[in-house]
């Protein structure tokens, strides 16, 4: 019996230091008798200083509803499943928690524990399930609907193009002047029901082996063009001989395309972009980075910019993060973005085999 018990004490105390669960055990006196190191971590607190101290105390700086744990568990109080959002030192966790009180053999109330799990990852996993469930409903409706529409533009846009010719050749200048709206309105449309198609899951992928710097070589030309209208400058830092990533080539070209464009339409009438080549070898993957010196990305917009229809543009469709970001992990890899208040970073990542 006695044996058993140091046993016991034994995987109590290497269970706090090893379990990954919060696990907090309280006296009648709400006073904190014992803390996982996962818990320390969590709450941001260190357990030399929190030992043998009220609860109360140790979040003195919170208000009584925001406390991680109420006085009223010791009555008697059994929490299941609680789920609670607790931030320190600006990192939000998402936790789920359970208490209970521990009783003597004469069934008095004697202490009680806390125990919480950290399922902040699993939140967002959730997140991003719903937003790609999200994307691929779009997608279907895309691919339903875009043909539809293109269709019959080529056609309107075919007569426009005849009316215009004969307002011309009659010097009816006003007259092919509204034609020409009615075209670059066309262009427009057309665009955008591309951007559709390509969110929808294309038909003629053809995955093969293409070296990433070909890829950014051959949109050069059209970033450089992008960017001479704005007075920017592009500056590209190629490395020799990337290993090969398995991908759809045109595809990748459009994920280029649309960051780079969003950089330079970020930065207005100056400023640089600068493109770089990157392996990471640990990983396996070749990481392309695309930098603009525009004015970033606030924090209340980052969370959403992948979402399609997020623009904060007048005239944006708020489609291309979104069609990027498939199309990368499509081939298994991802696109990450930083921005610090001055100029925004897209690093896209993907694997190489
Ligand atoms: N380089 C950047 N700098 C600042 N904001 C950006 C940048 N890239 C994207 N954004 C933000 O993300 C939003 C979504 O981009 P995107 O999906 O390409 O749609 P759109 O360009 O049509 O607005 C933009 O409206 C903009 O607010
Ligand atoms: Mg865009």
């Amino acid at each position: 019996m006695h044996q058993e018990l140091t046993v016991l004490q034994r995987f109590a105390g290497t269970f706090l230091k090893d379990v990954n669960l919060g696990v907090i055990l309280l006296n009648t006196d709400f006073e904190l008798i014992d803390i996982s190191d996962m818990a320390c971590k969590v709450l941001g607190v260190q357990k030399s200083k929190v030992m043998n101290r009220p609860m109360e105390q140790i979040f003195i700086s919170l208000p009584p509803e925001h406390q991680l744990i109420q006085r009223q568990i010791l009555d008697g109080m059994i929490i299941r499943n609680h789920a609670l959002s607790w931030t320190n030192n600006q990192q939000r966790y998402e936790l789920l928690l359970d208490s209970n009180v521990l009783r003597d053999d004469e069934d008095r109330i004697v202490g009680a524990y806390i125990i919480f799990k950290d399922v902040t990852n699993l939140r967002s996993l959730e997140e991003q399930v719903q937003r790609s469930d999200r994307l691929a409903m779009i997608g279907q409706i895309a691919a339903g609907t875009a043909h539809e529409i293109r269709n019959p533009l080529t056609s309107i846009k075919g007569f426009l193009q005849v009316l215009r010719k004969t307002f011309e050749e009659n010097g009816m200048d006003r007259e092919s002047g509204y034609t020409d709206v009615m075209l670059s309105e066309i262009k427009r449309i057309n665009e955008l029901v591309n951007e559709f198609l390509l969110l929808s899951k294309p038909k003629h992928v053809s995955f093969e082996a293409i070296d990433l710097s070909q890829v950014l070589k051959d949109i050069l030309p059209i970033i450089n063009n992008e960017a001479l209208l704005h007075g920017i400058t592009v500056e590209y830092e190629a490395l020799y001989g990337l290993p090969h990533v398995i991908a759809d080539k045109e595809l990748l070209k459009q994920v280029f395309i649309n960051i780079c464009k969003n950089g330079i339409e970020a930065m207005g009438d100056a400023g640089r972009l600068t493109i770089i080549e990157r392996v990471d070898k640990e990983e396996r993957k070749v990481n392309i980075d695309i930098r603009d010196t525009g004015p970033g990305i606030p924090l209340f917009v980052i969370d959403k910019i992948f979402d399609p229809f997020f623009t904060t543009k007048a005239e944006g469709t708020g489609l291309g993060l979104s069609v990027c970001q498939r199309i990368v992990h499509d081939v298994g890899g991802n696109i990450r973005v930083s921005s610090k208040g001055f100029g925004t970073t897209f690093t896209v990542s993907i694997p190489y085999s």
